[in-house]
């Protein structure tokens, strides 16, 4: 029995358990996969007991996914550059830190036809889901992406540890910039908002995705209907990483694809 476990906080809200052990039934594995709620700054404590208990895998959630990177003896590429890890494997010594946010989010992409090779992207919000999408969106190579912040300088830090991204707030994005996909990663959604974007940024026969999902997803859905955008939510995303951890851990890649009853794909 593979013993797997999501920390965060809050946690019970979580549709991972039940991912997770919708992807052991498809192929066949034992695993028990529980959702713990570990306050910030417990963690090494809750890994270390985990551990003990012959825990062997593990996804972060908030607020532990930055600090994590501190726990890791290894980490992949995609950890390294996002400066977060959702994904914990054990070794025989310590952990190895993923991040499967970004590739996970590449996975939805693809499903959805949305190319990402040569596009203009604009992203609004620059926070840790930011952070964990920029390197996989990079290595595909769009033509430009933009990132737009309440808080522009957190935008412009986060732009500055990566090659050939830009980055304001949202009244001083460049005029002669028309964009042809936008992703929504503010947290607007779960207050029932929308960030203040300009339908007047964005080309003719753009697209939008929205990392959230669910309830959170109805605010810029609804904004997106209104100004006749596609627009598809983030539990894609949610079901391609959560595929790529379970790779991780087992070596078998689920059909994610297969779970679309769980949410609104
Ligand atoms: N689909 C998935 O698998 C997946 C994975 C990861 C995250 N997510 C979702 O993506 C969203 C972002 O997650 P995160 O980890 O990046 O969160 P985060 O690190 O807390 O960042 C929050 C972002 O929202 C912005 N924001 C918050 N309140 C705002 C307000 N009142 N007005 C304008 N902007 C505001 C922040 O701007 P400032 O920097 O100016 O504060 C920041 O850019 C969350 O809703 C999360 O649930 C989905």
């Amino acid at each position: 029995m593979l013993k797997l476990a999501v920390f965060g906080d809050p946690v019970a809200h979580s549709l991972s358990p039940r991912i997770h052990s919708a992807f052991a039934r498809q192929l066949g594995l034992a695993v028990d996969y529980r959702a713990i709620a570990v306050p910030a700054g417990q963690l090494p404590a809750a890994l270390a007991s985990f551990r003990a208990d012959g825990g062997s895998g593990a996804n972060l959630t908030v607020p532990h996914k930055q600090d994590a990177v501190a726990l890791c003896d290894r980490l992949d590429r995609a950890a390294r550059q996002a400066g977060a890890v959702n994904t914990l494997v054990a070794e025989e010594e310590g952990w190895h830190g993923c991040n499967t946010d970004g590739a996970g989010l590449l996975l939805d992409l693809d499903r959805l036809g949305l190319s990402i090779e040569a596009a203009r992207i604009l992203i609004v919000g620059a926070g840790g889901a930011t952070a964990g999408i920029l390197g996989p969106l990079l290595d595909r190579r769009p033509a430009a992406i933009h990132l737009a912040n309440r808080h522009r300088e957190r935008a412009q830090a986060l732009a500055a540890r990566f090659h050939g991204v830009s980055a304001g707030g949202f009244d001083d994005l460049p005029t002669d910039r028309s964009f042809d996909l936008l992703i929504q990663a503010t947290s607007l959604g779960h207050l029932g908002k929308v960030p203040a974007i300009e339908p007047r940024w964005l080309q003719v026969g753009a697209a939008a995705y929205d990392l959230n999902y669910g309830q959170a997803h109805r605010p810029f859905a609804a904004w997106c209907k209104r100004q006749d955008l596609p627009v598809f939510s983030g539990f894609g995303m949610l079901l391609g990483q959560a595929a790529l951890a379970f790779e991780e851990w087992t070596g078998k890649r689920p059909d994610p694809w297969a779970l679309a009853s769980l949410g609104n794909l």
